[in-house]
C-alpha cells in the first residue's frame, strides 16, 4: 500500500520523464483533445489587468498566453521541476511571472484572497487529494474570482474503441489511485473520478459552477486511429475533454 507521498514521488519522476513530450502540447487557448478552443468558448472574459494562477502550469505555454492578453500577473505551480524549468524557458525573465515547483495539494506560499482568476488546462485531475487542493484554490481566489479547468473526460478512460465498436474496459464508478495503463515512458498514479465528483467537490469547496463543457470539436485533421489513447473514433462516441467553469463564492 503507497502512501501519499509515495504516489507524489512516482508521478514527480513520471512528469520529469515525459517533460519534453509535452512541452506546449496542451496550453490555451486549446483546452484540449477534441475541445473547443478559448477562441470559440471566451470562458476567461477580459484577461487585460487581471492576476492570474496557474495549477500545472507544465511548460508555460498558457502563461504566455495570458501575458499576451495584457495579464498584470501570472503565477504558475507545477510539480515536476523539467516542466518548471520548461517554463521559465518560454515565459523568459518576465517580472509578472512567478514559478514554483511543488504539488497542487500543498500550499508553496500563494498568498490569500489574491487572484482574480485560477486555471488548470489538463492537470487538475493528476491531484491526488481533490478536496485539499480545490480549497487551496478557494483561498488563493478573491471572493467572486474565477477558476475554469478542462480535464480528461472521466468516461474517456473507461471505455476502449476496438474492432469497431465502443467496449467499457474499467468501472466509471470506481474512484482510487491506480497505475495508468497507458501511461509512458515512466509509471504514472492516476485517480479516476467521476464527473459528479468534480462538480460536488467543487460546490462543497466554496464555489458555483457555471458551465460545464462537454461538446466536441473535431480537429481539421484526424488526430488518431482506434489503437491510440485519444482518436476521431472514440470521439465520435463520447468526450475525450471536459472544461468546467466556476466562481468562488
Ligand atoms: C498535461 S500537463 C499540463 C500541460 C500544461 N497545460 C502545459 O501547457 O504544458 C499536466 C501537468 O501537471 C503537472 N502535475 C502532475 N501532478 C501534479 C501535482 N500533484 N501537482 C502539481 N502539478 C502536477 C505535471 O507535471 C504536468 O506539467
Amino acid at each position: 500500500m503507497h502512501t501519499y507521498s509515495e504516489h507524489l514521488k512516482i508521478n514527480k519522476n513520471s512528469w520529469d520523464a515525459a517533460s519534453e513530450r509535452f512541452f506546449g502540447r496542451t496550453a490555451l487557448p486549446d483546452y484540449g483533445p477534441y475541445a473547443p478552443s478559448e477562441n470559440q468558448l471566451q470562458l476567461f472574459g477580459e484577461i487585460a489587468g487581471k492576476r492570474a494562477l496557474e495549477i500545472g502550469c507544465g511548460s508555460g505555454h498558457s502563461i504566455q498566453y495570458m501575458l499576451n492578453n495584457g495579464a498584470a500577473e501570472v503565477w504558475g505551480l507545477d510539480l515536476s521541476s523539467k516542466q518548471i524549468e520548461a517554463a521559465k524557458r518560454v515565459t523568459g525573465s518576465n517580472s509578472q511571472v512567478r514559478l514554483f515547483e511543488s504539488p497542487m495539494e500543498e500550499n508553496p506560499g500563494l498568498p490569500d484572497n489574491y487572484f482574480d482568476v485560477a486555471y488548470s488546462i489538463y492537470a487538475i485531475g493528476w491531484t491526488l487529494d481533490l478536496s485539499q487542493t480545490l480549497a487551496n484554490i478557494h483561498r488563493y481566489l478573491k471572493k467572486g474570482g474565477t477558476f475554469i479547468f478542462s480535464w480528461e473526460h472521466p468516461i474517456h478512460s473507461r471505455v476502449i474503441f476496438d474492432n469497431g465498436s465502443a467496449q467499457f474496459n474499467e468501472c466509471y464508478y470506481e474512484e482510487i489511485p491506480a497505475l495508468h495503463k497507458a501511461w509512458k515512458p515512466q509509471p504514472a498514479i492516476f485517480h479516476h473520478r467521476k464527473l459528479s465528483t468534480y462538480i460536488n467537490e467543487l460546490v462543497s469547496s466554496g464555489f458555483m459552477v457555471e458551465k460545464v463543457i462537454e461538446e466536441v470539436e473535431w480537429p481539421a485533421a484526424a488526430r488518431g486511429n482506434e489503437t491510440t489513447w485519444y482518436s476521431d473514433l472514440k470521439a465520435n462516441y463520447f468526450p475525450a475533454t471536459m472544461i468546467i467553469k466556476s466562481k468562488k463564492l
